[in-house]
C-alpha cells in the first residue's frame, strides 16, 4: 500500500538552530498516526514543514508516493491542519458562514450553500450557528467550526496540533469524539499532536516519540497502555503523566457525547507512571 504520508530524514533549521534532525515518518491512509513529546521537541515544527510554513534544510515528504514541491491549492485541498487555539485561529469579527465560505471562494467551488450546510451539520453545530461571529462562540463550539473549515474542502489528511488542549474536559471529550467520527465516516488520515498521552492512546493507533528534535522510537497505541517502551525518555513521559487514564467506552456517538478521557483520578482501569521518577515537562 502506497503511504498517505512519507517523510524522510527531514531537517528544519531556524538560521543556525535545527528544530527537527533527520526524522522519518510513513502514515498509512486511514490512519490517525500520534506525535508526542516534551515542549520545544519539534511537533508543531514537524506540522508546519508538512504545510510549507517551517524552513526544510534537507528531507523529502511525499503525498501518497508523490514528493511534494510547492504547496500549491491542490495540496491544501488534501491536506488541511487544525490549531490548537481556536480563538487564534478564527477572525472573531467574521461570521461562521464567512469563515467557511472563504476557503471555498478561494479554491473556485460552486455548491457554496450546500458545503456550508452539511459542514454545520457534519460538527453538531446546525443552520442556528451559521450567522453567529466567532466570538460569540464557545470555544468548544469555536474548535468545530475549525474543524468544519478544516473539512469543508474535503481532504484525505488532517493535521491536528493540540486540536483540544485549550478546551474544558467534557468538551475536549465531545470535541475528541466528532473528530473520530468524522475519521471514520470519511476515511481520513490523522497526523496529530498532543500533550495528554490518554488522549493520543486514544485516538490514534501508533505515535511516535519526540525530543530535542529528534526521534526518539514508534510505538502502537497498545505497547504505551502497557508500557512496552524502549526508551528512557519515553519511560519519563509516562511516568510524568502520572494518572494517565486508559479510556473505557470507545462506543459514542456525535448526539451522545460520552465522554472518553476521563478526568484523572476518576474510575481509572489502567494508571501509569507512578513509579516516583522525577517529573519531566510533558
Ligand atoms: N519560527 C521559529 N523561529 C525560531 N525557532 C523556532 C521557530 N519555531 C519553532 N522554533 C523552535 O523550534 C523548537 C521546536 O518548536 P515546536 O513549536 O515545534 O515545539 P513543540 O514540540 O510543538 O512544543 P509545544 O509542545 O510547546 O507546542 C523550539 O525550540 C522552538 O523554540
Ligand atoms: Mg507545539
Amino acid at each position: 500500500m502506497t503511504s498517505a504520508l512519507t517523510i524522510t530524514r527531514l531537517e528544519v533549521a531556524f538560521n543556525s538552530f535545527r528544530a527537527l534532525k533527520r526524522v522519518s515518518l510513513e502514515v498509512q491512509p486511514g490512519e490517525s498516526f500520534g506525535l508526542v513529546g516534551e515542549s520545544g521537541s519539534g511537533k508543531s515544527t514537524l506540522l508546519r514543514a508538512i504545510v510549507g510554513l517551517a524552513p526544510i534544510a534537507s528531507g523529502r515528504i511525499a503525498l501518497n508516493g508523490r514528493w511534494l514541491g510547492r504547496r500549491d491549492r491542490h495540496f491544501h485541498r488534501r491536506v488541511q491542519m487544525v490549531f490548537q487555539d481556536p480563538y487564534g485561529s478564527l477572525h472573531p469579527r467574521q461570521t461562521v458562514d464567512r469563515l467557511l465560505r472563504e476557503p471555498l471562494l478561494i479554491h473556485g467551488l460552486t455548491d457554496r450553500e450546500a458545503r456550508i450546510r452539511r459542514a454545520l451539520d457534519e460538527v453538531g453545530l446546525g443552520s442556528g450557528f451559521r450567522f453567529r461571529y466567532s466570538h460569540q462562540l464557545s470555544g468548544g463550539q469555536r474548535q468545530r467550526v475549525a474543524i468544519a473549515r478544516a473539512l469543508i474542502l474535503e481532504p484525505s489528511i488532517l493535521l491536528l496540533d493540540e486540536p483540544t488542549s485549550a478546551l474544558d474536559a467534557s468538551v475536549q471529550a465531545e470535541v475528541l469524539n466528532l473528530l473520530e467520527q468524522v475519521r471514520l465516516d470519511r476515511g481520513l488520515t490523522f497526523l496529530m499532536v498532543s500533550h495528554d498521552l490518554a488522549v493520543i492512546a486514544h485516538m490514534c493507533g501508533r505515535l511516535m516519540v519526540m525530543q530535542n528534535g529528534e526521534a526518539v522510537e514508534q510505538l502502537t497505541a497498545q505497547d504505551l497502555v502497557s508500557g512496552r517502551v524502549t526508551q528512557d525518555y519515553t519511560r519519563r513521559l509516562l511516568a510524568a503523566s502520572g494518572g494517565f487514564v486508559r479510556i473505557r467506552n470507545p462506543e459514542h456517538s456525535r448526539d451522545q457525547a460520552e465522554p472518553i478521557v476521563k478526568p484523572r483520578g476518576e474510575n481509572d482501569e489502567t494508571r501509569f507512571g507512578r513509579g516516583g521518577l522525577e517529573r519531566s515537562p510533558v
